[in-house]
């Protein structure tokens, strides 16, 4: 399957960088799929920006109903209309910034599907839980709470994020992230059938042009979602060009 490159920009950047940003992004890179997630206010200007290009724009959050009194909310329909294709879920700043728990992303995943977007559902464990030995049944109980029906055929996306790894400098071993794409994909082929072979799992923490080679390479491994690194254009093209031919 075609890897995915997808950055996570977070909470930065003015209107003006995020198009700059998205400008120099607009050639792609052979043979890899782009997304770019900018923060709210910035997607339709980023997605106007990139229009005719191969790089496709994503929102990191969306509420779970299509309308009503929620104040600061946005709803996976309105971030369609500005312009996205892909919406992150569940990442562990959302999860622990604003305690979403696995049942709030299931529901803002259904509400994504319901909307069109596809999905990149995040799941990861902490250091503690890595270090007691539990990196494998976190991401498994994750992965069964967050994950709707529809997901698989929709296209749904599954992003590895090892929370002890994001914005840190460090990773895995790549035996480990090998191990824990390889836990995940079972787990979705048991629940979804043979169709979840073609699911892409994305790797995410700490990803940088001097280490995506070696990750991009592993097996079970279609792609990054890269916080930093996606904010500097060159390195973001360097992550892409990485991955192996
Ligand atoms: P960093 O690449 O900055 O570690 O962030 C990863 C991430 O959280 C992407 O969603």
């Amino acid at each position: 399957m075609r890897p995915l490159i997808a950055g996570n920009w977070k909470m930065h950047g003015t209107l003006r960088e995020a198009v700059k940003l998205a400008e120099a992004l607009r050639e792609g890179a052979e043979g890899v799929d782009l997304l770019v997630c900018p923060p709210f206010p910035h997607i339709h200007a980023v997605a106007v920006s990139l229009l005719g290009s191969r790089v496709a724009v994503g929102a990191q959050d969306c509420h779970a109903a299509q309308r009503g009194a929620h104040t600061g909310d946005v709803s996976a329909a309105m971030l369609r209309d500005a312009g996205a294709t892909h919406v992150i879920l569940g990442h562990s700043e959302r999860r622990m910034d604003h305690g979403e728990n696995d049942a709030a992303v299931l529901a803002k995943t259904e509400a994504a599907l319901g909307a069109g977007l596809v999905p990149i559902v995040c799941v990861g464990e902490t250091e503690a839980e890595r270090l007691a030995g539990l990196a494998d049944s976190v991401v498994e109980k994750q992965l069964a709470g967050s994950v709707p029906y529809g997901f698989v055929t929709a296209g749904g996306i599954i992003a590895y994020e090892p929370v002890w790894a994001i914005g840190t400098g460090r990773t895995p071993g790549e035996q480990e992230i090998a191990a824990i794409h390889a836990t995940l994909r079972r787990a979705l082929v048991e629940r979804f059938g043979p169709s979840a072979r073609s699911t892409r799992l994305l790797y995410g923490g700490s990803v940088k042009p001097g280490n995506a080679a070696a990750i991009l390479a592993l097996p079970d491994v279609d792609g990054a979602l890269v916080g930093g690194a996606s904010l500097v254009a060159a390195d973001f093209l360097a992550i892409a060009r990485a991955v192996p031919g």
